[in-house]
Formats: C-alpha cells, structure tokens, sequence
C-alpha cells in the first residue's frame, strides 16, 4: 500500500511543486486549498495519486466537516502544513485587518489543523509545518508576516516537545526566498531564490530522513544567523541600511 500525505496550500508554489513531488514517488497526495480549479488541474497530471480537498482553512468547521467525512480508515504518514500568506504593512498606519489576515492563516489555521489531524497520523507519522527564515532578522514592512512565521516556529518546537512520547515527529521548515506567487509579487531583491521544485525536493528527502528542521537555501540561513551574532546596536543599523537599499 502506498504512503498517504496531506499538503495544506497545495493549489500553488512550494505546496503545489511538493504535492507533485511525492506523487511522482508514488504517493497518495491529499492536496488541499480554495482553489477549486487549480486543485483539479492537478490532480489531472496523476488522477490515480492526487485527491483534491477543497476547504478554506480560515473556515475552522469547514475542515472539521471534511475531516469527518472522511473515511475512518484514512490516515496519513506526514501531514506538511504549508499554506499561508504574506502582507505587507505601513508602520505609519499599522492595518489591524491585515494583521488579522495573516494570523488566522499563518497561525491559527495551523493550530486548527493540528488540533483535527494528530489522530489522522499514523503511529510514527510526520507533522511538518512550514515558517519562514522571515524571523531570523527584522525585515521592512514584515511586522504581520514576521512575526506570525515567529509565532508558528516556536508552536512547533515547543509541540515537537509535548508530542515527543506519542510517536508523532514535529519537523519545522524555515525557507528563505522561493519563487513562488508569493515572492512573484516582490520588488526588492531575494538572495540566493531558489526554483519551487528544488523547495519540494529538499522537503520531500528532508521529511524521509527524518530531520526535526529543514532550512533551505542554506547560504542564506547562514547569512541571517551570523547576522544575529552581531552585537544587538550593530544589527539594528545594519537592518535600517538594508532598508534603504
Ligand atoms: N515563497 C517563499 O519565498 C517562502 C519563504 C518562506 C516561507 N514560505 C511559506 O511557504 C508557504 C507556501 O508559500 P508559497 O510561496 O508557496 O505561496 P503561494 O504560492 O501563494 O501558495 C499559498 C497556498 O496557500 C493556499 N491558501 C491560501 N489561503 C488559504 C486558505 N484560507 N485556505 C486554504 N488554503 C489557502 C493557496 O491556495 P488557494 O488560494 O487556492 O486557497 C496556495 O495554495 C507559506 O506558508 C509561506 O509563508 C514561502
């Protein structure tokens, strides 16, 4: 019997490109998100191996519904929640509903989806949540996405560690620039972007060996981390020059 994953935001960019990935390695994929259209497309490309799930995860009954409908026997070997957004915010006129936005996707929906899949694991299963190397250094008009990747990189280790007799792995994905829609839509420039495909294969060998935390590209984790061995003051000024390039 093949192995069984779930990959939230897989209807575009790194959750589209790793859905396709672990089909292509045999995979039954449940590929879930809005888009109707975009889910069926893909699901055309390997109709045997891709089940399109289409819930809106800000919608917590929603996914609470599909997941009761679902037959009992179904369970998953990884479930890789990687859907979540990205707004930029003006400091001088901080939007409240953009923060909110970002959270009930990038946070809560995760919490919710936890919540509702940890008995679909199997014993032994992967739960692997997609952050971002956004909170490793202050970046302009992050303050909602930043601190919502802060938010969901600290629920996941601190669950690895509350779920650590159950069976169930906790892996943290923490990726730099990926060319996606999402970064598509930026006007500044991204060190080190690397193609979704190699996102989805670096996800895919990442999960089967086991490691608790995936960051790719390497060059730029490094990068942030020595920046934040500077002294605090230092990397203040250094964070404000950037901004202005
Ligand atoms: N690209 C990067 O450089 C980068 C870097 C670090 C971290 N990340 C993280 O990686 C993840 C994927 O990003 P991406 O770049 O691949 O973005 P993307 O191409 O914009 O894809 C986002 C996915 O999330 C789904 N989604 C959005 N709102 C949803 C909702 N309410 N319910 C269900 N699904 C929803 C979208 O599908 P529908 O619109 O069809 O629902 C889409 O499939 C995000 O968590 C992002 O923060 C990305």
């Amino acid at each position: 019997m093949s192995s069984t994953i779930l990959i939230t935001g897989a209807s575009s960019g790194i959750g589209r490109d790793t859905a396709l990935y672990y089909a292509k390695q045999g995979w039954q994929v449940y590929a879930l998100a809005r888009s109707a259209d975009k889910l069926a497309q893909l699901q055309a490309l390997f109709p045997e191996q891709i089940v399109p799930v289409v819930v809106d995860l800000t919608d917590s009954a929603a996914l609470q519904h599909w997941q009761q409908q679902l037959d009992s026997v179904i369970k998953f070997d990884q479930v890789l929640l990687n859907a979540g957004n990205c707004e930029y915010v003006e400091a001088s006129a901080l939007d409240l509903a953009a923060f909110e936005r970002t959270f009930e996707l990038n946070v809560l929906a995760v919490v919710s989806c936890t919540k509702l899949l940890l008995p679909r694991l199997t014993a032994g299963g992967t739960l692997a949540i997609v952050s971002s190397m956004a909170h490793f250094f202050p970046f302009t008009r992050a303050e909602a996405y930043g601190a919502s990747k802060a938010a969901i990189s600290y629920f996941a280790d601190s669950l690895r560690l509350d779920l650590a007799d159950s069976g169930i792995r906790v892996c943290l994905i923490e990726p730099g620039f990926i060319d996606t829609p999402l970064t598509q839509k930026n006007d500044f420039s991204m060190p080190f972007l690397m193609p979704a495909e190699q996102a989805a294969a670096r996800i895919f060998n990442g999960l089967h060996a086991g490691k608790l935390r995936l960051r790719f590209p390497r060059r730029l984790a490094y990068l942030l981390k020595t920046l934040n061995l500077l002294p605090y003051n230092l990397r203040c000024k250094l964070a404000a020059k950037m901004k202005q390039t």
